[in-house]
């Protein structure tokens, strides 16, 4: 089932979300449903606030570009992008390391915008499954942004808070109305 995308404005965007404490039968149900949106709406990832649950969930499907990344471990042993794609993640744990990177960002929850945002270049750390293990991954490229840009939406920050001030100066209006809207 697709599911309605929760738009700039709303509070929940705003919340930190709670650890998930359980894999309950709902929970794979919304886990479906998210990944479903995710690929309607052409997106290359969607956390739970965005669909309205304040739940440290998100999923990322950056598969369409084989070559995104150029490091990718998984428990330590080099992996291919195909073989945990869809990545669906609960309660992500990471450090963040290597250059800053400059990346040209959007968010399904705020289409009207697409700006360059600055991050660290390399994520690594554990993310727990669907079936109660954790994985421990090491990535770059634009699979450790997007991965990056999802865990904010767990903790209320979106990618428009993290532009540089001249940017957040730009923006402010057309933020403004957004929220407007809402
Ligand atoms: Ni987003």
């Amino acid at each position: 089932m697709i599911l309605p995308i929760v738009q700039y404005g709303d509070p929940i965007l705003r919340k930190r979300c709670q650890r998930v404490k359980a894999v309950t039968e709902e929970f794979e149900v919304l886990v479906k449903n998210m990944l479903e949106t995710m690929h309607d709406a052409q997106g290359v990832g969607l956390a739970a606030p965005q669909v309205g649950i304040d739940v440290r969930l998100a999923v990322v499907d950056v598969s369409h570009d084989p070559e995104c990344v150029s490091l990718l471990r998984v428990n330590g042993e080099e992996a291919q992008l195909e073989d945990i794609m869809p990545l669906v993640f609960i309660n992500p744990d990471f450090e963040l390391s290597g250059e800053k990177e400059r990346m040209e960002e959007g968010c399904l929850s705020i289409r009207e915008i697409r700006t360059e945002v600055k991050r660290p270049s390399v994520v690594s750390g554990k993310f727990g499954q669907l079936d109660g293990t954790e994985i421990e991954l090491e990535a770059d490229g634009l699979l450790a942004r997007v991965i990056q840009h999802e865990t904010d939406h767990l903790n209320g920050v979106l990618f428009v808070d993290r532009v540089s001030t001249a940017a957040k100066i730009t923006l402010r209006g057309k933020l403004k109305r957004l929220k407007d809207v809402y």
